[in-house]
């Protein structure tokens, strides 16, 4: 009783939140993409929530663990890979926004939610909130603990991203990612914590809204191109440039750097210490690399905070570009599609101020 009035609210919820190409009574039509993670990962106990097994239930079992979904979207799936995030490539990325661009083009399709491990499920939402040139809902989810553990979060999870994606207010947002009851924005959110169920933050500006109650309630919206706004055309592409990230620490020297350069890197992020700085032996290095016409981009390891043009490098007079507020390996996919458009660094500037 109590599960079929929970339903009924849903359905009404859903109702009253319908896209404008909706028939009456019609539930959103949401294809769910599954990429592995945790939120697919089988461990040997219902206790076990380290040392499980990562991408191992596939896609029909994610949506028929969670029936209330039919209560709230018209759910279709499908398996576009089974792999634990961190093998995830630019490849894969590549693959993943075309066929976002592409089912989000049809007529019977109204949003994606794609299930994705959380390791490196932020740099995925950042590249899809670049490359997918379309204002329908994207988003994505995962979980902290596998699916076979006490209060494992990936049902809820999925649960709740299928009802954002359905909802009206998370069109045009670009990519969101749902975990833990909150909406993040892609460009903004960044794994924090290493278990946490509350992993996911967006450090100093907070996130867009939570979603409780069976609704999606936003109270703000990232001001960055995204999506629909967005100037990179991958559809034609088959791979993206070179681009690595080299972490600052106290004493660094440029054996990492070089490393980078000499097989052939096109360009480089210094997730530099503090505001982005890098040591003297570090600088001169850097100036090297610009000199053989790598690009250089400035960014901070601290976690939040702004890198500011000529603060801690005299970058008009080194030909850098800083990152803004964008973390390292953001900052690395976006230097990536710059890359795929131009080698000018002013023009590479105001892509980083712009996205
Ligand atoms: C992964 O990123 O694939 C494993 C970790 C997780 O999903 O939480």
């Amino acid at each position: 009783m109590k599960r079929y009035s929970m339903c009924a609210l849903v359905i009404c919820v859903a109702l009253s939140y319908p896209f404008a190409s909706y028939a009456g009574d019609a539930l959103p039509r949401i294809v769910v993409l599954a990429t592995g993670g945790t939120i697919a990962g089988v461990g040997a106990t219902a206790t076990t929530t380290v040392g499980y097994a990562a991408a191992k239930i596939g896609v029909e079992g994610l949506v028929s663990a969670v029936p209330e979904l039919s209560g709230i979207a018209r759910v279709s799936g499908e398996q576009v890979m089974q792999v634990a995030s961190e093998n995830m490539t630019p490849g894969d990325w590549l693959a993943l926004a075309k066929k976002v661009n592409r089912l989000l083009a049809r007529d019977d399709v109204d949003g994606i939610v794609i299930t994705h491990g959380t390791d490196t499920l932020e740099e995925t939402a950042y590249f899809l909130n670049l490359t997918v040139r379309n204002s329908k809902s994207v988003v994505i989810t995962g979980s902290m603990r596998p699916s076979t553990a006490i209060s494992a979060d990936g049902p809820m999870n999925l649960y709740n991203a299928v009802l954002l994606a359905g909802s009206a207010g998370a069109q045009g947002k670009g990519v969101l990612v749902a975990l833990n009851d909150q909406i993040s924005a892609a460009r903004e959110v960044t794994k924090t914590n290493t278990t946490a169920l509350d992993t996911f933050k967006t450090p100093g500006m907070g996130f867009l809204g939570y979603i409780t109650g069976g609704q999606a309630h936003f109270y703000r919206a990232t001001t960055k191109r995204h999506t629909s706004q967005s100037e990179f055309d991958i559809m034609k592409l088959e791979a993206l440039p070179e681009v690595h990230i080299v972490y600052g620490y106290a004493g660094a020297n440029s054996f990492m750097l070089d490393a980078a350069v000499g097989k052939g890197a096109a360009g480089m992020v210094n997730a530099g210490t503090g505001d982005g700085s890098m040591s003297d032996v570090m600088k001169a290095a850097y100036r090297e690399a610009r000199q053989k016409g790598v690009i250089v981009v400035r960014s901070s390891r601290t976690g939040s905070g702004f890198v500011a043009r000529n603060g801690e490098a005299k970058d008009d007079e080194y030909d850098f570009v800083v990152a803004g507020n964008l973390n390292p390996q953001k900052a690395r996919i976006l230097l990536m599609l710059a890359l795929t458009k131009t080698k000018d660094t002013k023009e590479i500037q105001r892509i980083f101020m712009e996205y």
